[in-house]
């Protein structure tokens, strides 16, 4: 298992070529997972293990992919909690019953992962069976503690997180809480994850950019850390993944991470020497780059690839989720591209 090269790549170990997987891999730039879409919601999917098992495989069957990831979304452990979650078209998740107060804290119940979250780490385990005949190594994912904490008190798509600030500023205990409760809750799943057969992890902070340097570090990196440490008990790769970090590279990998996820507004080579040598790199095209014309693309990736040459520990992949939008031949040109110039 130590042999894919993906795993090689988190641990810094040398590969034959650099590994790369696309995050949102599966989704709707794909025809196959526009299909099953118009029979299925995708909470439908989520929680439907061999559903799940199809929509996981699609991009593998399509591209030479290094990795899968498991179809879930950040999202559903807030259910388990108390939230009242909903996928609506347009739009995106809402939660229609936010957390705004310390009694809404209080109230967000910390259930075991391995019975609130049990459809997917089944699927995780019909998947890892279908993975390792091909020869390919599983991820598991959680949203971070301050992204989870994000939806739970926006409730839906917010520019300013004006609620959330206002929380953290107003409500230093009530945060405390809250923060420690989606912590136990990323960690605990992370980890049920890699005992259903997850063979990395990935902790998703995706909103964590629209915090300066120091409320990162008082108010998100302990809790992080907390979730990253509980995770670390599993003995596999934990890539600690954000955006529009560039002024807190250092404290998202001192949260910890044996691979650390960066966006495309940052030179790879730059971000890989700030962040030096205890860690491996993930990224970072921008996912729009994926709608130039192959030439342009084949460019910009080589750009990056040179960058990182020489460089231990570079597992390539987009600098954000893939958008719906990406014309497929692109992400197939990319994908093998990568592998023919690194090997
Ligand atoms: O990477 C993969 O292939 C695994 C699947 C995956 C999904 N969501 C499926 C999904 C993963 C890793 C996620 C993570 C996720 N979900 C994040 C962190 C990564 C990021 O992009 O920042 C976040 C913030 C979410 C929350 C979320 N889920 C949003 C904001 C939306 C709506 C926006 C959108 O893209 O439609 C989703 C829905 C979602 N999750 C889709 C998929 C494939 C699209 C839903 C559909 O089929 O209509």
């Amino acid at each position: 298992m130590t042999d894919y090269r993906f795993l090689k790549a988190c641990n810094r170990e040398p590969v034959d070529a650099t590994p790369i997987w696309l995050m949102r891999q599966a989704g709707r730039y794909m025809e196959e997972y526009r299909t099953l879409r118009q029979t299925y919601g995708i909470l439908d999917i989520i929680k439907t293990p061999e559903l799940a098992l199809e929509v996981t495989m699609q991009p593998i069957n399509a591209f030479d992919l290094d990795a899968a990831i498991i179809f879930a979304d950040i999202l559903p452990p807030l259910e388990g909690m108390g939230l009242d979650l909903e996928f609506i078209k347009g739009t995106g998740p809402v939660i229609h019953n936010p957390v705004r107060t310390p009694a809404d804290v209080e109230k967000l119940a910390t259930p075991d992962a391995r019975e609130a979250l049990s459809f997917t780490l089944e699927a995780i385990r019909l998947t890892r069976a279908e993975l390792d005949k091909r020869q390919i190594p599983l991820i598991g994912f959680s949203g971070a503690p301050f992204t989870l904490a994000s939806y739970a008190i926006e409730g839906g798509p917010s520019k300013n997180k004006v609620h959330l600030k206002s929380m953290m500023y107003n409500e230093p205990d009530a945060w405390d809480k809250l923060m420690t409760k989606f912590a136990t809750i990323a960690g605990d799943y992370l980890l049920a994850q890699a005992e259903a057969g997850a063979q990395a992890l990935q902790l998703f902070d995706s909103w964590v950019g629209e915090l300066n340097p120091d409320d990162y570090r008082q108010y998100v990196q302990p809790y992080s850390k907390q979730a990253l440490d509980m995770a670390k008990e599993a003995g596999v790769p934990l890539i600690h993944f954000g955006t529009n970090t560039n002024g807190m590279l250092e404290e998202i990998r001192d949260a910890g991470g044996d691979v650390i996820g960066v966006d495309w507004r940052i030179d790879i080579d730059v971000a890989a020497q700030r962040l030096g040598d205890g860690v491996a790199v993930q990224g970072n095209l921008d996912p729009v780059a994926l709608h130039a014309p192959w030439d342009e693309l084949k460019a910009r990736t080589k750009k990056i690839l040179d960058r990182m040459d020489g460089h231990d520990g570079h597992i390539f992949n987009l600098g954000h989720g893939i958008l719906p939008t990406t014309p497929v031949d692109n992400v197939k040109r990319l994908v093998d591209f990568v592998h023919d110039y690194t090997s």
